[in-house]
C-alpha cells in the first residue's frame, strides 16, 4: 500500500477550535492546570499480560507489507503542516571552531512542545480519516510524541488518548494533561504501554498512531530535511539521532531525493543500537535497550516502514557513550546557550567524541531534535558533563587527625588554584589508623591539565588516595 492512498483531510480550524486554542494559550501563559483531563480509569485494571496477539497488529506498520514512504509524501506534508509547525532556525553554531567544521544546528527544540515530533503528529492528524477525528486517536509514549499529539489534537479539535509508561516524567504527564489529552499511566515500559494502547484502539475504535513508524509520521518528520536543504543549500552532511528511525527515514528520503551527495549519518547510543542491529539482520530486529540519558532513542525494534524507507539511504551509523552525551549537553548550554535533551544532543556527541574526522572542514547540520529534559535530570547531567570534562573532580585522601591536617590539605589546594565545592571528613569508619581521618572532596578545576596537576600533587603528598570514586 502506498501512503498516499491512505485517507486524507485538510484539517481546517473551526471557530470553536479557535476558541479552544485561545483558552489553551491562556493555560500555557498562566501555567495553571485549568484543563485537567479525565483519566481512562476503567482501563486501569486491565492485565497487559493477558492481552492477546490479535490486538497487536497495526495495519499501518505491517512487517509483512512494509511501506516505503515517497518524496511526494514529504513535500505534501511540508505544505500541510506549514501553518501549524515552526520552521525552526538552522543557524551556524558557536561550536564550529571547537569541532573544526562549519556546524549548523537545526533547532527543533524551539517547537511549542519542545521537539520535532510535532511535524509528524500534525501531518498525521491532518490526514486522519473523518470518523476518527470525532472518535479520537490513541498513542503510547513516554514523552515527545505524546506532547506533540496532545498539543496538535487540541489545536485541531481531535480527542487524544495517551498510554504512558510508569517511568514517564511527571513533568511530561502534566504537560500532556494541560494540552487536554486523556492520559492512562500504565505499563512498566513503553512496550507494555504500546500493547495496551493498541488493544484500546481496537476495543474503543480509536486510531492508533505509532510515533516513529506510521507513514504519515515519517513523511511529517521528513519536512525537517526539506528545510535543512533550503536553509543550508551547500550542506555536506547531516548527523541525525536514531531511535525508532522515523526522523532519519523522512529526513534521509527528503535530502537524498534532492541531493544524493549529502552524507546522512545516523547516531545511536551504546544502549540503544536497534538500527545497527536491524542493518546487520537485514530487517528490524529486537535489541535489548538499556538505561540512557537519550530516553527518546530507547526503542527496542525500529519501525518496519522507517527501515524500508531509509536503510539504503544511510551512509554510516555511529555509536556514542553516555559520557559523551552529558558533555554535549554541557557544551550546548555553555557555548550555544541551548537546553537540549539527551536524545537531541547525540549528533553533537558523535562529533565531539571524534567519531567523524572525515567531516573536518565540511558544512555539517546536526538536528537538535528536542529540549524536554527534566530540570532535576539536567542538574545531574551537567555535573556528569563537568566530571567528563575534568572540571569537577572527586577524590578521597587520608590525612592526619592532628590539628592542621585538613588545613594543610586545603592550603595545598589553594596554592594550586583548585576550588573546593564540598568537603567531608570521616573518622568513625576508618579502621587502619586511629590518628588519621578520611577527607572526601569535590573540587573544581579548569580542565584536564589543571586536574592532572592536582592528581600529581595528591599522589606526592598523600599515601592513601582514591581518585575519582564512583560513589562517595
Ligand atoms: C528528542 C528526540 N530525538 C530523536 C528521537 C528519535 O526519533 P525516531 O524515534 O523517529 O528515530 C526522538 C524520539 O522520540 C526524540 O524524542
Amino acid at each position: 500500500m502506498m501512503p498516499s492512498e491512505l485517507p486524507k483531510d485538510q484539517g481546517q480550524i473551526s471557530e470553536d477550535e479557535g476558541v479552544a486554542m485561545e483558552a489553551h494559550k491562556q493555560t500555557l501563559i498562566n501555567g495553571h492546570d485549568q484543563c485537567d483531563s479525565p483519566t481512562l480509569e476503567e482501563d486501569a485494571d486491565i492485565n497487559i499480560d493477558e492481552i492477546g496477539e490479535e490486538y497487536q497488529h497495526d495495519p499501518h506498520c505491517d512487517p509483512d507489507n512494509p511501506i516505503q514512504v515517497k518524496f511526494q509524501d514529504v513535500s505534501a506534508a511540508a505544505y500541510k503542516i506549514k501553518s501549524g509547525v515552526l520552521r525552526s532556525p538552522c543557524s551556524k553554531s558557536n561550536l564550529s571552531g571547537l569541532v573544526g567544521m562549519d556546524l549548523y544546528l537545526k533547532k527543533d527544540y524551539l517547537q511549542t512542545t519542545g521537539s520535532f515530533k510535532e511535524r509528524g503528529a500534525r501531518n498525521t492528524l491532518l490526514m486522519l480519516p473523518e470518523e476518527y477525528k470525532q472518535r479520537g486517536v490513541i498513542a503510547a509514549s513516554a514523552g515527545n510524541h505524546a506532547l506533540a499529539m496532545a498539543y496538535h489534537g487540541r489545536q485541531l479539535g481531535i480527542p487524544i488518548f495517551v498510554v504512558m509508561p510508569k517511568i514517564a516524567p511527571i513533568m511530561k504527564v502534566n504537560r500532556c494533561k494541560q494540552h487536554g489529552a486523556t492520559i492512562l499511566i500504565k505499563g512498566e515500559d513503553i512496550g507494555e504501554s504500546k500493547k495496551l494502547a493498541m488493544y484500546l484502539a481496537k476495543k474503543r475504535g480509536y486510531f492508533y498512531v505509532n510515533g516513529y513508524d506510521h507513514p504519515h509520521i515519517i513523511s511529517g518528520q521528513g519536512t525537517m530535511g526539506l528545510e535543512i536543504l533550503e536553509q543550508v543549500p551547500d550542506v555536506d552532511a547531516v548527523v541525525c539521532p536514531v531511535g525508532g528511525a522515523g526522523l532519519i527515514a523522512g529526513l534521509a528520503l527528503a535530502i537524498k531525493s534532492l541531493n544524493p551527495s549529502v552524507q546522512i549519518i545516523g547516531v545511536e547510543t551504546d544502549q540503544t543500537q536497534s538500527f545497527t542491529a536491524a542493518l546487520e539482520a537485514g530487517r528490524p530486529t529486537y535489541f535489548k535497550v538499556g538505561p540512557t540519558l537519550a530516553d527518546g532513542l530507547a526503542v527496542p525494534v525500529v519501525g518496519v516502514n522507517s527501515f524500508a524507507t531509509c536503510h539504503k539511504l544511510i551512509d554510516r551509523m555511529v555509536t556514542v557513550t553516555e559520557d559523551s552525551i552529558a558533555l554535549a549537553i554541557l557544551r550546548l548550554i555553555e557555548i550555544e546557550k541551548a537546553v537540549v535533551e539527551g536524545a537531541g544532543a547525540t549528533g553533537l556527541a558523535a562529533i565531539l567524541s571524534g567519531h567523524l574526522p572525515e567531516l573536518a572542514g565540511k558544512r555539517v547540520v546536526v538536528p537538535m531534535c528536542g529540549g524536554n529534559i527534566d530540570t532535576t535530570v539536567l542538574g545531574r547531567v551537567l555535573e556528569r558533563g563537568l566530571a567528563v570534562d575534568n572540571r569537577m573532580i572527586r577524590f578521597i585522601v587520608t590525612v592526619s587527625d592532628r590539628p592542621g591536617g585538613i588545613a594543610e590539605l586545603t592550603q595545598k589546594l589553594l596554592r594550586l588554584g583548585v576550588s573546593i565545592k564540598d568537603i567531608f571528613h570521616e573518622r568513625a569508619f576508618l579502621k587502619s589508623a586511629i590518628f588519621q581521618v578520611q577527607v572526601k572532596c569535590i573540587v573544581e578545576t579548569t580542565g584536564e591539565v589543571h586536574a592532572e596537576r592536582l592528581h600529581k600533587m595528591l599522589q606526592e603528598n598523600y599515601s592513601t588516595l582514591i581518585w575519582g570514586p564512583e560513589d562517595m
